[in-house]
């Protein structure tokens, strides 16, 4: 695990869409695998910045979403698919074809998720994940004591993930309780994977996820076993981190280019 910690929010959600869009000029091809949530917003958002300066096209990049509410349709104002629309792909030249995210709206969503997870192999598997995390310890939809061998299934949503969502909805009685959500396994099979986490509330979920024993009541912490993860920190994320200056002295302000 690369454990970079920035100075500011800013420069850590700078390097995590530079390493999105390293990959794609490196592959126009890639396969990613895409997040929600309001930290990677600001991602998007420097990718769509990116391409309306004409730096980038993503007319060949194939993605697969990691999650998506059970029972929300595609065009429902607070479904991922709708997320995806309105911070990205809508706003660039990403091909319709080559965009998946889970239907939450199918007669029957296990058979949805079965055909997802087949699909995410048929097409070579993941490239890069980007991953955000839960305040407790949740990637995608992955709740505390998801199995660590997990693949694309149902899961219901923990109380406090219900909550923290309700944000985005107008009441917490319209929050769907039940996702279609990437298995801990499907997440680990991805080549590499790029997770963000900025602020205070994330400290703890950070800290059991890098430090902590590997447990399936932080799912996080499976990333443990995976070989090429990089965690990009802003300084209040990974204040609670015991070797915070050893990972500052490897990585000094996120730097990567340092022997
Ligand atoms: C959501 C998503 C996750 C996301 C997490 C954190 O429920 N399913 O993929 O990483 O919760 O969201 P936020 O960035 O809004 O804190």
């Amino acid at each position: 695990m690369k454990v970079l910690i920035f100075d500011t929010t800013d420069a850590a959600v700078q390097a995590v869409a530079d390493r999105l869009l390293g990959e794609i000029r490196m592959n126009p091809g890639v396969v990613l695998g895409l997040a929600t949530g309001g930290t990677v917003e600001p991602v998007y958002e420097r990718m769509v910045n990116s391409f309306e300066s004409g730096e980038i096209s993503f007319a060949g990049v194939r993605t697969f979403n990691l999650d998506e509410y059970v029972g929300l349709s595609g065009d429902h104002p607070m479904s991922y698919h709708t997320y995806m629309n309105r911070h990205l792909f809508s706003r660039t030249d990403f091909a319709a074809y080559n965009v998946n995210i889970p239907r939450g709206d199918v007669p029957d969503p296990t058979a949805e998720a079965g055909w997802y997870e087949a699909e995410i192999s048929r097409h070579g598997g993941v490239d890069c994940q980007l991953l955000g995390i839960g305040e407790n310890g949740h990637i995608g939809f992955n709740e505390p004591t998801s199995s660590l061998s997990s693949v694309t299934r149902i899961k219901t949503l923990a109380p406090e993930t219900v909550s923290a969502n309700s944000r985005f909805f107008d009441r917490v009685e319209d929050v769907p309780t039940t996702s279609i959500t990437a298995g801990i396994a499907t997440i680990l099979r991805s080549r590499k994977v790029a997770l963000l986490a900025t602020g205070e509330k994330k400290s703890h979920a950070v800290a059991k996820m890098i430090e902590g024993p590997l447990s399936a009541i932080c799912p996080a912490s499976a990333l443990q076993l995976h070989p090429l993860t990089e965690i990009y920190l802003d300084v209040a994320a990974a204040s609670e981190l015991t070797l915070h200056d050893y990972y500052q002295a490897v990585h000094p302000n996120g730097r990567t280019d340092v022997p």
